[in-house]
């Protein structure tokens, strides 16, 4: 059962699992958030061994309903709000979804699971951002840092995380953590960073740069960090976490540059076309400097590495959102663009 799979990052794990393992059951319980998209999943629709089903992860009946109608035996939690903006406009909101929509999925699964854990698995998508804010020149996030959330995004997800280890101390439920890098790629909903750029150059809309743009940020390829997920699905040892980051590490103004380029380069304008659409604008309220992940052990203990370098990786996500205007236009109409008139609005 892959919750939020109808999400960024979930839509690229239940497809890889869906065409990678043809005789496994994929369950995708999603709430159908303004994230959340059936259109991400299209590719797979009537696809055998697909299942969808629409679901709180607060909703402790519905997840034992799904639960045993499906004889669920793993459980990848992917379901939760993911932009940190939001989070502190509606700090609420995140506490829900990630604490209390974690925990009963948890408190869930050790029920349903009790009499026998034995080839089960709860596994947790958790972020980089949880290990809170590097200086430049400090070590990259190791698994062994100590947490330190900066923002109610983080903060909650910390939250969660610590209770995924509670059930595996407490219950003996067996559990597994990642925590990764920001990512990138098709089907991320356009209040990211990347995708964001890439929407406001196609209709020469400014560009906001909170702050300097100085902040630096690890960047990893979406499909890198599925195989990551299926990876450590399929080998993971319970009651570890795995750090997943993509060793690439550039500052947000460095980053627009580049998109701005390559997407200037696709539409066929000349060069510098676009460049004065970056707009600085106040910084974010506690805006971590930099994250940096140490992927050491994943890559000695399960042999995971990064595959997709960043020029690579942008080329390729600009093409997927200038070949997919009616994607954009869909998620990009009605409420999304009221929360951007709010967010920036008067900058
Ligand atoms: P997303 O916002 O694109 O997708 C979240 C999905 O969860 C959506 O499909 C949404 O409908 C669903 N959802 C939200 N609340 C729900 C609820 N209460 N019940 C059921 N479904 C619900 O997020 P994403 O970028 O795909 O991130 C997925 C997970 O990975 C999150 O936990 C996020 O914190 C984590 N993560 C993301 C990144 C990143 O760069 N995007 C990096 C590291 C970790
Ligand atoms: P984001 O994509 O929101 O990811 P996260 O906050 O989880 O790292 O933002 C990436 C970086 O880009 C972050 O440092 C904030 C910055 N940013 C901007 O400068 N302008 C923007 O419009 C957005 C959305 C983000």
């Amino acid at each position: 059962m892959v919750t939020g799979g109808a999400g960024f990052i979930g839509c690229h794990v239940v497809k890889r699992l869906i065409r990678k393992y043809p005789a496994v059951r994929v369950v995708v319980y999603d709430a159908l958030t303004y994230a959340g998209n059936l259109a991400n999943l299209a590719d797979i629709e009537g696809q055998p061994g697909y299942v969808f089903v629409r679901g709180d992860i607060t909703d402790a009946a519905a997840v034992e309903r799904t639960m045993r109608n499906h004889d669920i035996d793993c459980i990848i939690n992917l379901a939760a709000e993911s932009h940190v903006d939001r989070s502190i406009t509606d700090p609420l909101l995140f506490a829900r979804t990630k604490v209390m929509g974690t925990l009963t999925l948890l408190y869930t699964a050790s029920r349903v699971w009790e009499d026998d854990t034995g080839g089960k698995l709860f596994y947790h998508i958790s972020t980089d951002e949880v290990y809170g804010s590097l200086g430049f020149g400090e070590r990259p996030f190791t698994e062994s840092t100590p947490y330190a959330p900066r923002s109610p995004y983080s903060a909650s997800k910390a939250s969660s995380d610590h209770f995924v280890r509670a059930f595996g101390e407490t219950y003996g439920l067996p559990v597994v953590i990642s925590n990764c890098s920001n990512n990138y790629g098709p089907y991320q909903f356009p209040e990211k960073l990347i995708p964001l750029v890439i929407n406001n150059v196609g209709n020469n809309r400014p560009i906001p740069v909170y702050g300097t743009g100085e902040n630096v940020r690890d960047w990893l390829y979406v499909e890198d960090h599925a195989a990551a997920i299926d990876l450590i699905t399929d080998r993971g040892v319970p009651g570890e976490t795995y750090n997943i980051g993509g060793g690439c590490e550039l500052s947000n103004l460095g980053l627009v540059k580049m998109i701005i380029s390559l997407t200037d380069r696709r539409l066929g304008r000349p060069k510098g076309a676009s460049d004065g659409l970056v707009t600085f604008v106040r910084d974010r309220s506690g805006h971590d400097l930099r994250y940096a992940i140490d992927h050491s052990k994943i890559t000695a203990e399960l042999g995971w590495r990064p595959s997709t370098g960043l020029e690579e990786g942008l080329e390729k996500t600009v093409d997927w959102y200038i070949g997919n205007t009616g994607w954009l236009d869909n998620v990009t109409s009605g409420e999304y663009m009221e929360y951007y008139d709010r967010m920036y609005g008067g900058q």
